[in-house]
């Protein structure tokens, strides 16, 4: 028999919406063309991975060795460590020893070693919402109980909200930033005032929450932003991230976590990360991969071809009239539904279905009344949506 919980969130509307919207715009693709169809489903990005790592992927064809195909350490091989331990020590102005690395089967793998290692049942993870939708199953899936807390109007952390929300039972924050869905870049200002509220309340209780950094849009900047630091700024904290997005590499499941070496249980927390890596079933990240990141981590993408994108589908809201956040990073519009939709998010998704538009329904990210654009497709696409989305923007 399956397991009823299983069960009930395979049936739940919400559940693999963006999933079941993807293969309705493949079935939609086939029916009328694929160039007639607007697919902002999925955040599968378009851009191939840049030469460098193609590169690196004949290189380790070419270098057969001995057991290069066997078991390994379960965080993963020395030097691939090491070569994760320099990147994050250059985004983080940290220096991060190559122990502090755990290499994982993704961004997704990354958050669930994590949490299984810091949860305990019962315990609570503070979400800023909107967020990516996978993060309830991701925190059920170790006993523990989502908080969602609301951002500013504008999208922005509330360390506020947080505080407010911060209990004995608090194990832990996710951030993301950039952000899926908003394309929001939390500043270091805003990082810094929820560092302090953490502080303040790991002081009163004896318990410092974690801060999970879920950052596999780090490199997807516009305007030249940075992302914030957070290692610099609070002790108890980890970096989850992968190289899905970056290097356009979703498929190969190939990431890594980074823990903070300030941190006080940083060697406690190393190990459990590493167990739980191999007890969740993944025992070690993909070896193939390991070994081409080791040459290739330091490559990028043409990023400022998302940047024209993110131009040109803010165009197409603005002729259609409708109302977004304007992204600063990843590849996501957050877009507000008509008002005449009186929030019903799930509603105006299908409405836009019916024009062969594709979205993803704002609810599934504690969002409603909004939805979401993965432009992350061909500029063609965004281009030729204008009149589809007008269309659907003024009619019922
Ligand atoms: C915010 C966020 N976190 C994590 C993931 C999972 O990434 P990965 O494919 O590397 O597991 C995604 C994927 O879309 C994401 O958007």
């Amino acid at each position: 028999m399956i397991s009823s919980n299983i069960k009930s969130l395979v049936e739940s509307p919400s559940s693999g919406v963006i999933r079941k919207m993807f293969e309705e715009g493949a079935a939609l693709k086939k029916k009328f063309g694929a160039e007639n169809v607007y697919d902002f489903s999925l955040g599968n990005p378009d851009l191939d991975p840049p030469a460098k790592v193609l590169n690196a992927i004949k290189e380790v064809c070419a270098e057969e060795t001995h057991l290069c195909h066997g078991y390994m350490p379960n965080a993963g091989y020395p030097e691939t460590r090491a070569a994760m331990a320099k990147k994050t020590s250059l985004e983080q102005g940290v220096e991060v020893p190559f122990e502090n690395v755990i290499m994982q089967v993704g961004a997704a793998g990354a958050l669930n070693s994590t949490l299984k290692a810091l949860l305990n049942p019962g315990d609570e993870v503070i979400v800023p919402a909107p967020y990516f939708v996978e993060y309830d199953h991701y925190i059920h899936n170790h006993g523990g109980e989502i908080v969602r807390v609301k951002t500013n109007d504008d999208f922005s952390l509330n360390a506020k909200n947080v505080a407010a929300r911060l209990s004995a039972k608090t194990a832990a924050i996710i951030i993301n930033s950039p952000n899926n869905p908003t394309g929001r870049i939390y500043s270091d200002a805003e990082i810094t005032e929820l560092a302090q509220v953490l502080k303040e309340h790991g002081k009163k209780t004896g318990r410092y929450p974690y801060i999970i950094c879920d950052e596999p849009y780090r490199a997807i900047t516009y305007n030249g932003a940075k992302v914030a630091s957070v290692f610099d700024k609070y002790e108890y904290s980890v970096i989850g991230t992968s190289f899905a997005k970056n290097l356009s590499l979703p498929g190969e499941r190939i990431g890594y976590v980074a823990v903070n070496p300030a941190c006080p249980e940083a060697k406690e927390l190393t190990s459990a990360i590493i167990f739980a890596t191999r007890i969740l079933g993944y025992v070690n990240a993909p070896a193939f991969f390991q070994r081409v990141l080791t040459k290739s981590w330091d490559a990028e993408c043409d990023y400022s071809l998302y940047e024209k994108r993110s131009r040109e589908i803010c165009e197409v809201m603005d002729y259609a009239g409708l109302k977004y956040v304007k992204p600063e990073g990843a590849f996501y519009l957050w877009v507000k539904c008509p008002d005449k939709w009186n929030d019903d998010d799930m509603a105006f998704v299908n409405h836009l279905k019916s024009y062969n538009i594709l979205c993803a329904p704002g609810s599934g990210f504690g969002g409603k009344g909004w939805f979401r654009i993965a432009y992350c497709c061909s500029e063609q696409t965004i281009l030729n949506s204008k009149e589809a989305f007008k269309k659907a923007a003024n009619d019922n």
